[in-house]
């Protein structure tokens, strides 16, 4: 095979898109993308500098002042902002709000294309997002779409950040991913739908293994 390998892996939030592709990443010795905080970078930056989220033109102004990279330590993927690790300022409740909004402006999906096709140009790649199959990479070899119910996306969701020391209820964390799963997957643009070539996969009963025990399968099925 020549060129990159490509893993795209789409679903809404705490499908536990990035748990698999974190682990995938381990075991297959790629580069893990996590897509949704280049997004959630541009969120931040329109909150500390007092841009609505859905001001496109004014955020547009800005995207010169924008500058995001990522870093990789130990297989963790770093985000920075104008050179600030802003890793963990993209995490809180807030932020996703902000990310959610922001995500849904054609001009900042424009404005982001080019950074995920380049990273997946360099080296063999698992990314994960929501419009990875579908618009990003097109051509990946392997495209899986995670799906689980809200009920439990939202208590996996929620355990991680009572774990990370977040002061957040249940409640608010369902609430809010039942708010983003309809904004992500019903506008316009790159909307939160498998590819027609993805492997539809639920593991709303399945654990961490076994999840990446049937993704392998997937994989070694598609990449020969
Ligand atoms: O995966 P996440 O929850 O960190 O993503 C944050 C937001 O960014 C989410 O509301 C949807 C959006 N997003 C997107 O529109 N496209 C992607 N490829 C990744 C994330």
């Amino acid at each position: 095979m020549t060129g990159t390998v490509k893993i795209a892996i789409d679903g809404p939030s705490g499908s536990g898109k990035s748990t698999l592709a974190r682990s995938l990443s381990k075991i297959l010795g790629y580069v893990y993308v996590d897509t949704g905080a280049i997004y959630r970078t541009v969120g931040l930056y329109a909150k500390r500098n007092g841009i609505s989220p859905d001001d496109e033109k004014s955020l547009k102004e800005r995207f010169p002042d924008i500058n995001i990279s990522l870093k990789w330590e130990n297989g963790c993927q770093r985000i920075l902002l104008n050179g600030e690790d802003v890793s963990e300022d993209i995490r809180t409740p807030e932020a996703s709000m902000y990310a959610s909004a922001v995500s849904a402006l054609p001009e900042v999906r424009k404005f982001l294309l080019s950074m995920q096709r380049d990273i997946a140009a360099r080296s063999n790649v698992i990314m994960d997002g929501r419009d990875i199959g579908t618009v990003i990479l097109p051509d990946a070899q392997v495209k899986i779409f995670m799906h689980a119910e809200a009920k439990i996306r939202a208590e996996r969701r929620y355990k991680e950040l009572v774990g990370k020391g977040k002061d957040v209820t249940y409640k608010e964390v369902y609430d809010d991913m039942c708010r983003r799963d309809k904004n992500d997957s019903t506008r316009e643009q790159a909307p939160c739908i498998p590819a027609k070539d993805a492997v539809i996969f639920d593991n709303s009963l399945l654990s961490e293994t076994e999840t990446v025990e049937r993704a392998l399968k997937i994989i070694e099925e598609k990449i020969k």
